[in-house]
C-alpha cells in the first residue's frame, strides 16, 4: 500500500461565508476530502484572522459560523484533521524556527506586504506605515501551518501560489542547516472551481460588498436574489443567458439537464423574474438540508468546540513529535545532550561510527555501539528477538542523541534502559556518534 497523500489547508476566520466560498473552496474540499487514498488537513487559521481583524467579538463568532459551515456542508470530523490553529501551540513553536532561517528579503517580496508598501509610497507616506509585523510575518506562520504537518500538497487560490513557494523555501533552507525534516509541499491549483459572480456581476466577495451570504434565511435569500442586476430586456424578449451572471449562478448548482433547460427557456423569453424566481427555488433546495444543520449547530457552539478539541488532539499526534525532533535538531535539548555536541568540524566520511549486532551464548540478541575509532561505547540489554533489537537500533539512529540520557552509566531511551557505557566512555562521546546517523540520513 501506498502511503497516503496529505493534503493540507486553513480557512482565514475572518467574515462569514458566503455562496462563493461554498462553490469556490468548502464544496470542493469536502469532496476531496472523501477520496480514498488521502489524508485531508483542514483547520480554521484563526491566527491568521488577528492580522486582518482586531475585534475579539468578530474572531469569535467568525470562527463559530466557519467551523459550523463546514460541519454543516458535510465535512466529516472522523475521517478529517478538523482544527483550529490557535489550538496547536506547535505551530508558534514552528514559526519562529522558520524565521530564524527566512530569508528577510523574500518576505520584502510577499504580495501582500508589497502591495501595502506600494500603496504607501504612492500616497508619499513612509513605505511601512501602519504595516504590523503580523503582516509582514504572514508567509512564515503559514508555511509553518503547513510544515508542522509534513503536508504533501496544499489546494489554495492562485493568490497564495507565492506563499506555498516561499513554505518551500523555508522547508529547504532549514534541512539544509539541520538535516532533513521538513517535507517540501506542493501548492494545488483547483483550475475549473466555479468562481461566482457576485450581486452586481462582479466576482462574489466580501470587498466588493456582493455577496449573498451561505445560510441567509429564506426571506433574505429571495431579497438579495431579487437584487441581482439583470439587462433590461422585457419579458418575451430573447435573453442572452452566456452573458448573465443571473445564468452563471443557476448553472453552478442546477444539473446539466437544469442547466440546458434554463438555457433554453431565457433564450425563449422567460422574463428576468420568473428566472430569479426559479434560481431562488433551486438554491433553496440546495442550501436548506444544510441550513437546517447549520442552524442546528449554532446553537450548540459546546458540541463544536468538542470537536474541535477532538481535532487538535487527532493534529498534534502528527505535530507534537515532529516539533520534539525539530527541537533538537536545532539544539534546543537537555543540556546533557547540548554539551555533547559543541559546534565540531565536518568529519570526513571515512571513520563512521557503526552499530554491531550478535547473539549471546544465553540465546538473546544483543547490540554494540562502536566508535570510529574502534572503541565500543555501549554494550546494549539482552533483547528477545533481532527484530527488537534492530528496531532499537533505529531509534537511536533516528533520534537518540535526543532521547538518549544517561543514569548511573546506564543508557535510556525515553525512560527504557536500552544499555550500559563501557567503562572510561562519556555520555558526550555515544551522543556525537548517535548525531553522526542522524546527519548521515540528512
Ligand atoms: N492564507 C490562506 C488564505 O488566505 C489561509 C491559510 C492560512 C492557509 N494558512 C494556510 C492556506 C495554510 C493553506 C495552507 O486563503
Amino acid at each position: 500500500m501506498t502511503a497516503p497523500v496529505r493534503i493540507l489547508t486553513g480557512i482565514t476566520t475572518s467574515g462569514t461565508p458566503h455562496l462563493g466560498n461554498y462553490a469556490g473552496a468548502i464544496r470542493p474540499a469536502v469532496a476531496a476530502s472523501r477520496q480514498p487514498g488521502t489524508e485531508s488537513f483542514y483547520f480554521l487559521a484563526d491566527y491568521h484572522a488577528l492580522i486582518k481583524v482586531q475585534d475579539p467579538a468578530r474572531v469569535q463568532r467568525s470562527t463559530l459560523e466557519i467551523a459550523a459551515t463546514w460541519l454543516a456542508c458535510g465535512l466529516d470530523p472522523d475521517k478529517v484533521w478538523f482544527y483550529r490553529q490557535s489550538d496547536i501551540p506547535e505551530i508558534p513553536e514552528l514559526t519562529w524556527f522558520l524565521t530564524c532561517v527566512a530569508g528577510k528579503g523574500l518576505l520584502n517580496r510577499a504580495h501582500a506586504y508589497k502591495a501595502a508598501v506600494d500603496a504607501n509610497t504612492a500616497q508619499g507616506e513612509d513605505a511601512d506605515a501602519g504595516v504590523t509585523a503580523g503582516l509582514y510575518m504572514y508567509p512564515v506562520l503559514m508555511a509553518a501551518d503547513i510544515l508542522a504537518f509534513k503536508a504533501h500538497k496544499v489546494p489554495v487560490g492562485r493568490d497564495q501560489i507565492q506563499h506555498i513557494e516561499m513554505a518551500r523555501d523555508f522547508a529547504a533552507r532549514f534541512n539544509h542547516t539541520y538535516g532533513e525534516q521538513l517535507v517540501l509541499p506542493e501548492a494545488v491549483i483547483e483550475e475549473q472551481v466555479a468562481t461566482l459572480p457576485g450581486l452586481d456581476g462582479r466576482k462574489m466577495s466580501k470587498s466588493y460588498d456582493n455577496t449573498i451570504p451561505l445560510f441567509a434565511p429564506p426571506a433574505q435569500l429571495k431579497k438579495l436574489i431579487a437584487s441581482i442586476v439583470t439587462d433590461s430586456r422585457a419579458p418575451g424578449e430573447a435573453k442572452d443567458p452566456d452573458n448573465s451572471h443571473l445564468f452563471t449562478l443557476y448553472r453552478a448548482f442546477a444539473t446539466e439537464a437544469q442547466a440546458a433547460e434554463m438555457h433554453a427557456a431565457l433564450r425563449g423569453g422567460l422574463a428576468w423574474g420568473e428566472a430569479k424566481q426559479a434560481l431562488f427555488e433551486l438554491l433553496d433546495g440546495h442550501l436548506a438540508p444544510m441550513r437546517e444543520r447549520y442552524e442546528a449547530l449554532m446553537a450548540k457552539p459546546a458540541e463544536i468546540e468538542a470537536t474541535l478539541q477532538a481535532g487538535a488532539a487527532k493534529a498534534r499526534a502528527t505535530a507534537t513529535p515532529l516539533l520534539r525532533e525539530l527541537r533538537a535538531a536545532v539544539g534546543l535539548r537537555p543540556l546533557t545532550a547540548a554539551m555533547a555536541e559543541m559546534p565540531k568540524a565536518k568529519v570526513a566520511k571515512a571513520a563512521q561510527p557503526s552499530f554491531k549486532q550478535y547473539r549471546e551464548s544465553d540465546g538473546r540478541f544483543y547490540f554494540k555501539l562502536v566508535h570510529a575509532d574502534g572503541r565500543v561505547l555501549v554494550q546494549s540489554e539482552g533483547h528477545a528477538s533481532p527484530k527488537d533489537a534492530g528496531q532499537l537500533i533505529a531509534r537511536l539512529k533516528a533520534e537518540g542523541a535526543a532521547l538518549v540520557h544517561e543514569a548511573e552509566k546506564g543508557l535510556h531511551l525515553a525512560g527504557a534502559v536500552v544499555g550500559r557505557l563501557e567503562d572510561g566512555i562519556e555520555l558526550a562521546e555515544v551522543i556525537d556518534s548517535l548525531a553522526a546517523f542522524a546527519e548521515d540520513a540528512a
